[in-house]
C-alpha cells in the first residue's frame, strides 16, 4: 500500500484528498496544523476501515516538517506520495499589502511546499520512485489585479515545480501541478483583511468580489480536485499540469487570446458592467457568466 502525505488536511481540498486517497487504497497521513481538526476525518476512516492517520504539521516550521516526515518514515517505512496542498489565500492591491503579509503568504504557499519537497526527495530519489503533487492555482497561470501576492506565490511554486519535474524525471519521480479555479472551500472565509472602501483600488476589489461570487454560485467542489489528484498519481499517462474547474480552463484560454497590452488595458477605469461587457466582447464571458 503506497504511503501518501497530504498537507493542509484540516479542511477543503486537503481533507477531501486525504479521504479520497484512503478510499482508493493509499495509507494516508493527513497532516494539519492542529490535529484536533482531524476528528471527523479519523471517524470517517474508522467507520470505513481505511488506513488514515492524522499528524501535526505546520509547513512554516522546519522542525515540524522534519519531525512529521521522520514520524511517517518510522511508522510506515517510506513516503511514496507527497501532496503539497497547504496554502493560504490573499487578496488586495500590491501597494496596500504589508511586507509582513506578503512574506507570510510566500512562507506557506512557496517555502512550506519547498521544505516538504526537500525532505521527501532524497528517499524518493534513492528508491527511484515517488510522486509529488503540488496544488497551485489558475492564479499561478494568469495574474489578475488584486491578486499580486497570491498569484506571485502560486506562479513561484508553479515554475519551481516545472523546473524540479525535469530535474527528477531521470530518478523515476513523477511531479504534477494541480491548478484549480474557484473551489468551494473555507479558504474564502479565512485570512484576508477587509477591503478598504476608500482605497483608490476599490474597483478591483469589486471586480474580484463579482468574479468569485459568480463562480461560487455554481461551484466546483473539493472532491473533484481530490479525484484529479488521485488521477495524477496513478495514471499511466502522466501530465505536468492539470487545470480543474470550467473557470480555470476559460481563464487560461482567455489570457492566451489577449496580448499583454490588451490584458493591461482591462485595468483601466470602467464600471463593473463595462468590464463584464469588455470580456464578453472578447468572447470570454463564459468564466463570468457560466
Ligand atoms: N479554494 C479555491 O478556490 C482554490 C483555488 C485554487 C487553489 N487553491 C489552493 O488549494 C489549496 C487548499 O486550499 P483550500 O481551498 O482547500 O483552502 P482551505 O480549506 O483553507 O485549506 C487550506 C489548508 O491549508 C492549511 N494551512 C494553512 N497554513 C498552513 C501551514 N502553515 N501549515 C500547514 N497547513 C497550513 C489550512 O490549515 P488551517 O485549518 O490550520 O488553516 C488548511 O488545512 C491551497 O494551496 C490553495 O491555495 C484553492
Amino acid at each position: 500500500m503506497d504511503v501518501a502525505l497530504v498537507t493542509g488536511s484540516s479542511t477543503g481540498i486537503g481533507e477531501s484528498t486525504a479521504l479520497h486517497l484512503a478510499r482508493n487504497n493509499f495509507h494516508v497521513f493527513a497532516t494539519m496544523r492542529n490535529p484536533d481538526a482531524g476528528t471527523a476525518l479519523l471517524e470517517a476512516a474508522k467507520s470505513e476501515g481505511l488506513r488514515l492517520e492524522v499528524l501535526a504539521l505546520d509547513v512554516n516550521d522546519a522542525d515540524s516538517c522534519s519531525n512529521c516526515v521522520g514520524e511517517i518514515v518510522n511508522r510506515a517505512g517510506q513516503i511514496d506520495i507527497l501532496v503539497n496542498n497547504a496554502g493560504i489565500g490573499s487578496g488586495g492591491p500590491l501597494e496596500e499589502a504589508s511586507m509582513e503579509h506578503i512574506r507570510e503568504v510566500f512562507e506557506t504557499n512557496v517555502f512550506g511546499a519547498v521544505r516538504m519537497m526537500q525532505l521527501v526527495l532524497p528517499g524518493m530519489r534513492e528508491r527511484r520512485q515517488g510522486t509529488i503533487v503540488n496544488v497551485t492555482s489558475v492564479a499561478g497561470r494568469v495574474a489578475n489585479p488584486n491578486m499580486s501576492t497570491y498569484s506571485g506565490s502560486k506562479f513561484a511554486l508553479d515554475v519551481m515545480t516545472e523546473s524540479l519535474a525535469a530535474e527528477v524525471v531521470r530518478f523515476g519521480i513523477r511531479v504534477a501541478l494541480i491548478e484549480p479555479g474557484v473551489i468551494q472551500t473555507p479558504i474564502f472565509s479565512k485570512g484576508s483583511n477587509p477591503p478598504n472602501p476608500e482605497s483608490p483600488y476599490s474597483e478591483f476589489v469589486e471586480r474580484a468580489g463579482h468574479w468569485f461570487g459568480v463562480r461560487l454560485e455554481k461551484p466546483t467542489y473539493p472532491q473533484e480536485v481530490a479525484e484529479l489528484i488521485e488521477h495524477a498519481i496513478v495514471t499511466d499517462e502522466p501530465k505536468l499540469r492539470y487545470l480543474v474547474g470550467p473557470d480555470a480552463f476559460s481563464m487560461v484560454q482567455a489570457r492566451s487570446e489577449f496580448t499583454d497590452e490588451e490584458w493591461l488595458d482591462t485595468g483601466r477605469e470602467m464600471s463593473l458592467e463595462e468590464y463584464v461587457q469588455l470580456l464578453s466582447d472578447r468572447g470570454i464571458s463564459s468564466y463570468l457568466d457560466e
